[in-house]
């Protein structure tokens, strides 16, 4: 089964979005965001693996309704071409990192100190969260995105390309070729993507940054980023890291 997701009936698979080479999008987290991803990645065409915390067989008609299957965490991880953390920060040490040597795994996760509970490791300017978690998942290339918009935005405002009211979603990461991948797995789930430099400016997307919480085209998403470095928060964190360096 599709979902159907967009405002007016817009369907990005209909409407002849990019098609992503990434085929099987591994889903970890069926919650808020985890269950809008599956379900426009499933509109465009991607099988989709989903696993929240317990036995699969719980999320079953969740997944069913969403369009994606679902599946023990290790076959999602390992059927994927790109493996999408959607679950609260403070769990992800819980994952085993043998289990994603080699993976494209795309970071959608915040620190949420309501959620995730007073972590000062995740407010601290000299590392962005997802520099964590590359350190975590060693053997694996790390890739922030989709992180910045709010579930219902991302809902509502699916697009296909070319759309004149099409919103942008910023990414991260260190490599030329994961960009791209994630570039266009954006795409085919229907926004444009607006790099934003290596994983280490991905804290201009965390909450703080005027970024998060941006629902906007790219022309503004990308003054957002790259007006970060001006603002109160970029300037501590340019600060910390520059004594840090020394
Ligand atoms: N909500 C948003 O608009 C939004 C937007 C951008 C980014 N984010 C980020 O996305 C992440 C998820 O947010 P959310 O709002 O979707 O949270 P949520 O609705 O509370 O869902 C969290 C999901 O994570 C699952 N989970 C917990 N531990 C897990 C584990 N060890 N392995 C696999 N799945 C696990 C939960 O499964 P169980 O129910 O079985 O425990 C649940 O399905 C957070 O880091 C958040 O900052 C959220």
């Amino acid at each position: 089964m599709r979902g159907a997701i967009g405002r007016g009936d817009v369907s990005v698979a209909d409407t002849g979005a990019e098609q992503s080479p990434i085929r099987t999008l591994g889903i970890l987290g069926a919650g808020r965001l985890g269950g809008v991803i599956a379900q426009l990645a499933a509109s465009a065409g991607l099988r989709v693996l989903i696993s929240a915390s317990g036995d699969p067989r719980l999320i079953a008609g969740r997944a069913a309704s969403l369009g994606a299957e679902p599946a023990p965490r290790e076959s999602v991880i390992a059927e994927s071409d790109a493996v999408l953390l959607a679950l609260p920060l403070a769990k992800f040490r819980m994952l085993l990192p043998e289990s994603f040597r080699g993976k494209l795994v795309i970071d959608a996760m915040n620190y949420w100190w309501a959620s995730d509970g007073i972590r000062d490791e995740f407010s601290d300017p000299r590392t962005s969260t997802s520099e964590l978690v590359q350190q975590h998942f060693l053997g694996a290339r790390v890739v922030k995105a989709l992180s910045h918009m709010g579930y219902h935005d991302m809902a509502d405002d699916a697009r296909p390309a070319g759309a004149a009211d099409r919103k942008a979603i910023a990414l991260a990461g260190d490599e030329a070729s994961d960009i791209a991948l994630v570039s266009s797995l954006i795409d085919a789930l229907g926004f444009d993507p607006v790099p934003a430099g290596p994983l280490a400016a991905g804290i201009a997307l965390e909450p703080g940054a005027e970024a998060f919480g941006a629902d906007v085209d790219a022309e503004q998403l990308r003054e957002m980023v790259d007006g970060f470095w001006d603002s109160q928060r970029g300037i501590i964190v340019a600060r910390a890291r520059a004594e840090s360096a020394h």
